[in-house]
C-alpha cells in the first residue's frame, strides 16, 4: 500500500495473494460483461499514479476532505469526543494518515483521552506511519493493526472495551457498488457496539462537468492508472495484454451518481493469461471502476439500512464533499 492518505483501503497491495488475484482476474474476464476489480489498481506504479491523481487540479476530493480536517477540527471533535469519555480512534486503511494527523494533533492538544489505532494491510506503511507520528505528535498513543479491516476491528475490540470511533475516509466507499457498500456498513455495524461512532467520507453529487473532469483529465493520468492494471496482470500473472490496444473511457451519470471507468478494446484480439485465452471484440469494454457520488438522502438511507443513526455531517467550504458521522444504535 502506498505511503499516502487516500489509498486507504478496501484495496490490496503488492503483497496481494497471487492465487486470489489470478482467480479474480480470470473470473472477471470470463464474464459476459468483462470486469476487473479496481482494488487491484494499487501496485507500486498504481500507488504513484494515484498520488499524481490526488495532486491534479481537477481531482478535488482529497483537497475537500483535507479542508475539513484542517479547518473543521472543532466540529469533528464535537461529534467524536464531546463527552470526556476515553475512546479508541480507529482508521481503516490509514496509509500515511495525511488528513487525520490534523485531527490527531488537535485531540492531543485538547487533552482528549484516546488511543489511535491505524489499520492497514501493509505492515511497512504502518511502521513508517508510527515513526512519523512519534516525531510529529510525541504524546500520541499509537497501536498499529496490520491486516484485514474486520479481523483487525475484532482484535481492537479484544484489546480494549473503550468506545470505538472508526474513520473511513477518502470516499473509498464510492469504489463499492451499492450492495457492497451496504454489506460493508452492515459488517462495520456488526463489529461495533451501541454508542460507537463511524465517520465516513462521501463525495457528493454536484455539477456533472466537475465530476467527469476529475476522472477524465487531459494529461492522461487517470487513463494510465486504469491501463496500469493490464501491465500488472502481464507482469504478475504471465499474461500478454498489448496495452496500447486498449483505451480508457470515462462516464458520469448524474442521475445515478455513478462515475465509471472502462477500457475499450481497439480491435479484435486474443489475450493469454497463463494458459487461458480471453477473446476481445473490437469496441468490447472491460468495466474497471465505479466512483459513486451520493446525495444526502442516499447517505441517510445507507446509514439507516445498516443500523446507524446519523449524528451529523461536516462539509468542506465548497460543499462538494461530506464526512458523515454515524452512531451505532
Ligand atoms: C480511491 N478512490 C476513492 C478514488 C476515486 O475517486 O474513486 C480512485 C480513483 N479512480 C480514479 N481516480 C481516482
Amino acid at each position: 500500500m502506498n505511503v499516502q492518505s487516500d489509498t486507504d483501503s478496501y484495496k490490496e497491495n503488492n503483497q496481494v495473494n497471487i492465487t486470489k488475484f489470478h482467480s479474480d482476474v480470470l473470473e472477471g474476464l470470463q464474464k459476459k460483461q468483462k470486469k476487473l476489480s479496481s482494488k487491484y489498481f494499487y501496485d507500486k506504479t498504481g500507488d504513484r499514479l494515484f498520488q499524481e491523481i490526488m495532486a491534479m487540479p481537477e481531482y478535488y476530493l482529497t483537497k475537500c476532505e483535507l479542508d475539513i480536517f484542517k479547518n473543521k477540527k472543532e466540529d469533528l471533535t464535537a461529534f467524536i469526543a464531546s463527552e470526556n469519555e476515553p475512546f479508541d480512534l480507529i482508521e481503516l486503511g490509514a496509509g500515511d494518515a495525511m488528513k487525520s494527523t490534523y485531527l490527531l494533533k488537535y485531540l492531543v492538544e485538547n487533552n482528549k483521552d484516546f488511543t489511535y489505532m491505524p489499520i492497514d494491510i501493509s505492515g511497512n506503511i504502518l511502521s513508517v506511519l508510527k515513526e512519523k507520528l512519534s516525531t510529529e505528535i510525541p504524546k500520541l498513543e499509537v497501536v498499529s493493526l496490520e491486516g484485514d479491516y474486520f479481523e483487525m476491528l475484532d482484535k481492537a475490540a479484544s484489546m480494549s472495551s473503550r468506545k470505538k470511533v472508526v474513520l473511513f475516509l477518502g470516499s473509498n466507499i464510492g469504489n463499492m457498488n451499492s450492495d457492497e457498500a451496504e454489506n460493508f456498513c452492515l459488517e462495520l455495524n456488526k463489529n461495533l457496539h451501541s454508542g460507537d461512532i463511524v465517520l465516513i467520507g462521501f463525495d457528493l453529487k454536484k455539477n456533472p462537468h466537475t465530476i467527469l473532469n476529475a476522472y477524465n483529465d487531459e494529461t492522461g493520468i487517470t487513463a494510465a492508472f486504469n491501463l496500469n492494471l493490464l501491465h500488472r496482470i502481464n507482469r504478475e500473472l504471465n499474461a500478454d495484454f498489448e496495452v496500447e490496444n486498449f483505451q480508457h473511457y470515462q462516464t458520469y451519470d448524474p442521475l445515478s451518481g455513478a462515475c465509471r471507468s472502462y477500457l475499450v478494446s481497439l480491435k479484435n484480439q486474443d489475450v493469454t493469461i497463463e494458459n487461458e485465452v480471453i477473446s476481445f471484440k473490437e469496441n468490447e469494454l472491460i468495466d474497471m471502476e465505479v466512483s459513486q457520488k451520493f446525495s444526502e438522502k442516499e447517505i441517510n438511507k445507507l446509514a439507516e439500512k445498516s443500523g446507524f443513526e446519523i449524528l451529523g455531517e461536516i462539509k468542506d467550504s465548497k460543499k462538494w464533499y461530506v464526512d458523515s458521522v454515524w452512531k451505532v444504535i
